[in-house]
């Protein structure tokens, strides 16, 4: 039996180390191919007659801003949002991106947090369309400093609903309209997600227990179209880091874009061919160091950037 003495032991070190080097290499050069060298696949859906464009929570932040992007790349859109005299502004304002395009833009409302949502009939107002991208976006969380414990259970089922349980049954409405459409060519179904979901803010357990639930989810969903056939449907999460939004009321930073910026790398991403992506380059940096070192290490910068968002955005609403 060959044994591993005390000579041959150290030869494996530089073998190791070469391998190390190679994954590094290759993460490296991924990134920079990822972000700036493949060439942008969300044209890939605009394909028949209409195509159409839905986006979750489209009155705000990135969901707004990605309705702009789309809109001005010609896609058709269905928004959603929960106030109507605010969805009507935002409908004006996406229309004025590109007044000639003749492209229509549709809503519907619906408060997102309650548990009584009629997910059959949306699906069936809308399932003459082809929809060729469905964008899950809405997304709430409200970090106030109180452990579960100190929060009332309304308060957390809304939280799940708003995050887990609406995209999980509004995508499940949309599944047989989706289908139909990928056979014309390629459907995409993107889960916007976030660092919480893989990383750990503290106080935010149900939203980021939401994002952890969707991006399996999305992952699995995505195994269920293959499992039995080839299929042009496909679903992605899209881990996104700090954006300046509607809730985000935080200066800009190289690490916190504005979400007019955010959305176009958004958009970028869609039809990747990946299961998961991140969006922004930057963002992408700080998950790949955050993610990469020892946990401890890891937990105790998140806890450091967690205070001192808290402590920010509790100054931006004094000075509001
Ligand atoms: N901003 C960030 O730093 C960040 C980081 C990681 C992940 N994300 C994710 O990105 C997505 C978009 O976030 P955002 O920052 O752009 O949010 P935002 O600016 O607050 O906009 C949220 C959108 O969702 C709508 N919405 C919220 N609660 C709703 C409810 N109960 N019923 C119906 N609609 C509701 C809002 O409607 P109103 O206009 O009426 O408020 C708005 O259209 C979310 O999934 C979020 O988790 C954001
Ligand atoms: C949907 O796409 C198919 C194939 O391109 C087309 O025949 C049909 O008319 C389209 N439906 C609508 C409502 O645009
Ligand atoms: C996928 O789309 C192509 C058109 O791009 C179509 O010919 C093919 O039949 C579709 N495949 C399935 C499984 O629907």
């Amino acid at each position: 039996m060959p044994t591993l003495d005390m000579k041959t032991l150290p030869a494996i070190f530089p073998l190791l180390g070469l391998l190390f080097v190679l994954y590094c290499l290759w993460g490296v050069l991924d990134f920079i191919w990822f972000h700036y060298l493949r060439p942008k696949s969300y044209a890939k859906f605009l394909h028949g007659t209409k195509p159409y464009a839905l986006i979750t929570g489209a009155t705000d932040g990135i969901g707004r801003s990605t309705a702009k992007v789309l809109y001005a790349k010609g896609f058709n859109l269905i928004l959603h949002g929960r106030n109507e005299e605010k969805m009507k502004q935002v409908v004006e304002e996406v229309k004025a991106v590109d007044p000639a395009s003749g492209l229509d833009a549709k809503y519907f409302i619906a408060d997102v947090s309650r548990s009584d949502i009629d997910f059959r009939g949306i699906g069936r107002h809308f399932e003459g369309l082809n929809i060729t991208l469905f964008v899950n976006n809405v997304g709430a969380s409200f970090p106030n400093n109180q452990r579960i414990d100190e929060l009332d259970e309304e308060f957390i089922t809304n939280i799940l609903n708003i995050n887990a349980r609406f995209p999980f049954f509004l995508t499940r409405a949309f599944l047989p309209t989706l289908r139909r459409t990928s056979r014309s060519g390629p459907v995409e179904v993107v889960f916007v997600g976030s660092f919480a979901g893989d990383v750990a803010v503290p106080f935010v357990s149900p939203y980021a227990g939401s994002k952890a639930l969707i991006k399996r989810v999305s992952r699995i969903l995505h195994a269920d179209e293959r499992v039995l056939s080839s299929s042009n449907l496909s679903f992605v999460y899209a881990n996104v880091g700090e954006v300046q939004t509607g809730t985000m009321k935080v200066a800009t930073a190289l690490a916190r874009p504005h979400a007019d910026d955010y959305a176009r790398y958004l958009v970028e991403s869609f039809g990747s061919g990946r299961r998961s992506v991140i969006p922004h380059p930057v963002h992408h940096i700080i998950y790949a160091i955050v993610t990469g070192m020892p946990e401890v290490l890891a937990d105790y910068i998140v806890l450091a950037e967690a205070r001192n968002l808290f402590k920010k955005m509790e100054e931006s609403k004094k000075t509001r």
